[in-house]
């Protein structure tokens, strides 16, 4: 989440109202919203709301029927359309994907309408499949057909950074994916933004990644009536009212885990490591001399390859391969998952334990259930504290 202290608004929509024509009814009706710079707000809310014609109307995909859109202090309501793509790009619900042209072609769009050079654009082409985790060479002249679903879901987001616009929309991004594939996308997402720190609008019908993925969340209900906008916390600890609340539906408690992260917390760095070219007596004795029961073996890169005990290594001969002794380093999750992304993991794993790795692979530490387990209670008393204190703040204004 973005911790910006110097708030500059980036977007504000001023009474936005689109209705279709031949409608009676307006499909966005009077939509006010500030959204501050780099952060990342999420529209939420069931389908047919009107998340998606909101997103159209703040690009000017579709013109609205009246009301303001004004972009870092500048109305651009009747601005040019060029301009204004240059400045925003835009993730398409299911993609959108131009399925004639290669991936190339797909990323350089924006920067082909606004006459970008060859040479420029292909360097860019390669710099975001390189940044979202795709090998160019291998892929830059593919067609959309030749990506696995969640491949085309990250050259959608590469096509729309490309001319590296300061606003993103983003139409449920990683909407039709398998779940450990989404937070995978969710995570690369929020690693990226760490660093390019974007205003980002953010659609899902999900609540779980609108608290995940949110620095505010937007529970809109038919006609993208605001319910609430308000924080993640915020939203699951003081609920608006019962469309909010069921909004949420059960298991709020639970979702704060979807709040804090692994690098909020407090891992275990102490855990012995050692090689697989190192002497089965170093490592016995490496072992022996920490108070854990099992060391983990990292491959050259210092990412974890194995969990091995002191039995493992006891009952292994010289010369044996210490790469094979043990259990498979499973359940790794990087510094930007939330507890409830490791908790799943530790359930699953060898060790009982998530081990945290860094963007490249490396070996960071490990996360224990007590480990998560006192962080939920800590925060569950820092907010009913925080909660208290603004009860009484509001009390003695009234
Ligand atoms: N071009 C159009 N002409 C007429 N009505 C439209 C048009 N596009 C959308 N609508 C209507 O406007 C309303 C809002 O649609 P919108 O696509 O914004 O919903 P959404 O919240 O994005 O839904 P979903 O979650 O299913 O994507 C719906 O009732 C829809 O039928
Ligand atoms: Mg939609």
């Amino acid at each position: 989440m973005s911790t910006n202290s110097t708030s500059e608004v980036m977007i504000e929509l001023d009474e936005l109202t689109k209705t279709f024509p031949g409608q009676s009814v307006p499909a966005v009706d009077k939509l006010s919203l500030t959204i501050q710079k780099g952060e990342i707000v999420v529209f939420v809310g069931p389908s047919g709301c009107g998340k998606t014609t909101s997103m159209e109307l703040i690009n000017r995909l579709i013109e609205p029927t009246s009301g303001r859109i004004i972009l870092e202090g500048e109305d651009v309501t009747d601005a040019q359309v060029d301009s204004l793509r240059r400045r925003i790009g835009y993730v398409i619900q299911e993609t959108g994907l131009f399925p004639h042209r290669t991936i190339a072609q797909n990323i350089a769009t924006v920067p082909g309408m606004i006459g970008w050079k060859k040479g420029r654009m292909d360097e860019r082409v390669d710099e975001l499949l390189g940044l979202i985790g795709m090998e160019p060479s291998q892929y830059r002249d593919r067609f959309p057909k030749e990506l696995s679903g969640g491949q085309r879901q990250r050259v959608g987001v590469a096509r729309a950074m490309a001319a590296d616009p300061p606003v993103m929309l983003m139409d449920e991004p990683f909407g039709a994916i398998d779940p450990i594939t989404r937070e995978r996308l969710q995570n690369e997402f929020l690693r990226l933004q760490a660093q390019i720190q974007k205003t980002v609008v953010f659609v899902t019908h999900d609540i779980d990644e609108a608290i995940k993925m949110g620095d505010k969340i937007v529970v809109l209900k038919e006609q993208s009536h605001i319910a609430q906008f308000a924080s993640p916390e915020e939203i699951l600890s003081s609920p608006a009212d019962d469309y909010v609340s069921d909004f949420i539906g059960q298991g709020a408690s639970l979702k704060r885990l979807n709040l804090t992260r692994i690098r909020d917390i407090e891992m275990a760095t102490d855990t012995p490591t050692g090689t697989a070219h190192e002497e089965l007596s170093t490592l016995r004795q490496r072992l022996a001399e920490s108070p854990w029961s099992t060391m983990m073996i990292l491959d050259d890169q210092h990412r974890p390859m194995r969990w091995v005990g002191g039995r493992d290594l006891n009952r292994a001969n010289a010369g044996e391969d210490i790469a094979k002794l043990g259990l498979p380093a499973t359940a790794t999750v990087e510094p930007q998952a939330t507890l409830s992304d490791a908790l799943n993991e530790l359930i699953t794993s060898n060790g009982g334990v998530a081990i945290v790795v860094d963007g490249s692979g490396v070996f960071q530490g490990v996360v224990d259930i007590e480990s998560i387990l006192t962080a939920v209670r800590t925060m569950r008393e820092e907010n009913s504290q925080f909660y208290l204190a603004q009860k009484e703040i509001s009390e003695a204004i009234d």
